[in-house]
C-alpha cells in the first residue's frame, strides 16, 4: 500500500529526509530567544476562559474548497471536489487508499497547484501563494510520512516553527493557542508548553530521531500548532498506532479542537473517524461521494460500498 503522493518530495523541498520546506527556511535561534519582547503579549480578553475558546461561533465558514480538480498527466486525482470547513469543527476526510485525500491536503497547503478550482481560507485564495505564505494564511499540516529535523531536539523542532506573529498584537491569534501556552513569554516556554500539551514534555531535550514513533507524531502536531494555524490538517496521524495509542491520539485531537482550533483529519480507519469528527467528507476515486454527519456516513450505502474490499477492521 504505497502512497504515491507521499513518495514524491515537493520540488522545492530539500533532499534530506524528514525536513519540511517551511521549517527548513527558518534559522534555529541561538539560545532560542528570538524576537521576544517581554510583556508585549496583549492582555487576555476578559471572559475568554470559556471551555471552547473560539473567536466566533462554530458554524461560520472558515475554508472553502471550490470545484477543486487536480490532474497528474492522464490521472485525475481530484475531480471537481467542493466542501466547506466550518470554524471550530473537526472535519474528517476519509476514503480508500488512492482516493485523493493527501492530494487534497497538498492542494490546500500549496504543494500542488490546482488544475482548476480553488481553496479559500477566510475568503483568501491560496492561488499564487508559496507554501510559507499559505502557512502564514493559517494552514498548518502534518505529513502522512513524518517529517522532522532529526538531529534537533524535540524542543528545537517546535521553537523553529513558532510564529512570530504572537508578539505583534493579534489577539485573535493568541486566543487560538492553548491557554497555558499563550500565557508563556519566551519561545522556549511556549514550545515547552506545546510539548506538554501534546504529552511529550519529558522528551524535550531528546533528538527527535531518537523519539518513539508515537512521540514523533505528537511532536509534529506540536510543531504545527506552533505556527498558530487557523486550520490544522492532520494526515493519518494515527497511522501505525495500536488501538490504545489511537484512542489516546483521538483524545488529543479532541482537546485541540476544544482549545478553539479547526481540524481537518485524514484518516483511513473509519471507526476511528466516527468517534472524533463532527462531520465527514468521503472521497472515492477523486470524487466526493458523501458529506454528512458521522451517523449518516456510517449508514451510507455508497460509503459502505467504497470501503468494501479493504480489511474488515477498517470499516466501522
Ligand atoms: N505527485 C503525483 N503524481 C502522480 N500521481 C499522483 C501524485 N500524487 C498523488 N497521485 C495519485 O493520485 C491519486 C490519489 O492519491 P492520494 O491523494 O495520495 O490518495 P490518498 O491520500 O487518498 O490515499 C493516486 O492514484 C495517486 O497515485
Ligand atoms: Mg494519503
Amino acid at each position: 500500500m504505497t502512497d504515491a503522493s507521499e513518495n514524491r518530495v515537493p520540488a522545492d523541498a530539500p533532499g534530506e529526509e524528514i525536513v519540511t520546506d517551511d521549517a527548513a527556511s527558518v534559522e534555529v535561534p541561538e539560545g532560542a530567544q528570538p524576537d521576544i519582547v517581554p510583556g508585549e503579549d496583549p492582555p487576555l480578553v476578559e471572559g475568554a476562559e470559556s471551555e471552547r475558546e473560539i473567536e466566533v461561533e462554530v458554524g461560520e465558514k472558515l475554508v472553502e474548497v471550490k470545484n477543486l480538480t487536480i490532474r497528474f498527466g492522464g490521472l485525475t486525482a481530484l475531480d471537481d471536489v467542493s466542501f466547506d470547513i466550518k470554524r471550530g469543527e473537526i472535519l474528517g476526510l476519509i476514503g480508500p487508499n488512492g482516493a485523493g485525500k493527501t492530494t487534497c491536503f497538498n492542494a490546500m497547503t500549496g504543494v500542488y497547484k490546482p488544475t482548476s478550482g480553488d481553496v479559500l481560507l477566510e475568503g483568501q485564495s491560496v492561488k499564487g501563494r508559496k507554501q510559507h505564505q499559505i502557512t502564514r494564511l493559517g494552514f498548518a499540516r502534518t505529513f502522512q510520512n513524518i517529517r522532522l529535523f532529526g538531529e534537533m531536539t524535540a524542543l528545537e523542532n517546535v521553537v523553529v516553527g513558532l510564529d512570530a506573529r504572537h508578539r505583534t498584537s493579534v489577539p485573535g491569534a493568541l486566543l487560538r493557542l492553548p491557554r497555558h501556552v499563550r500565557e508563556e513569554k519566551s519561545s522556549v516556554d511556549r514550545a515547552m508548553a506545546l510539548l506538554d500539551f501534546v504529552g511529550i514534555a519529558q522528551h524535550a531535550q531528546k533528538r527527535s530521531r531518537d523519539l518513539s514513533y508515537g512521540s514523533q507524531r505528537r511532536l509534529e502536531i506540536a510543531r504545527a500548532l506552533g505556527t498558530d494555524p487557523k486550520l490544522l490538517c492532520l494526515d493519518e496521524p494515527a497511522a501505525g498506532f495500536n488501538p490504545a495509542e489511537k484512542e489516546d491520539l483521538m483524545a488529543l485531537i479532541r482537546s485541540i479542537r476544544d482549545e478553539g482550533y479547526t481540524v481537518l483529519l485524514i484518516e483511513h480507519d473509519m471507526k476511528l473517524v466516527m468517534g472524533v469528527t463532527d462531520r465527514i467528507v468521503v472521497l472515492e476515486f477523486g470524487k466526493k461521494i458523501a458529506d454528512d454527519l458521522p451517523a449518516a456516513i456510517r449508514n451510507d450505502p455508497r460509503v459502505i460500498a467504497a470501503y468494501l474490499g479493504v480489511p474488515e477492521d477498517d470499516v466501522a
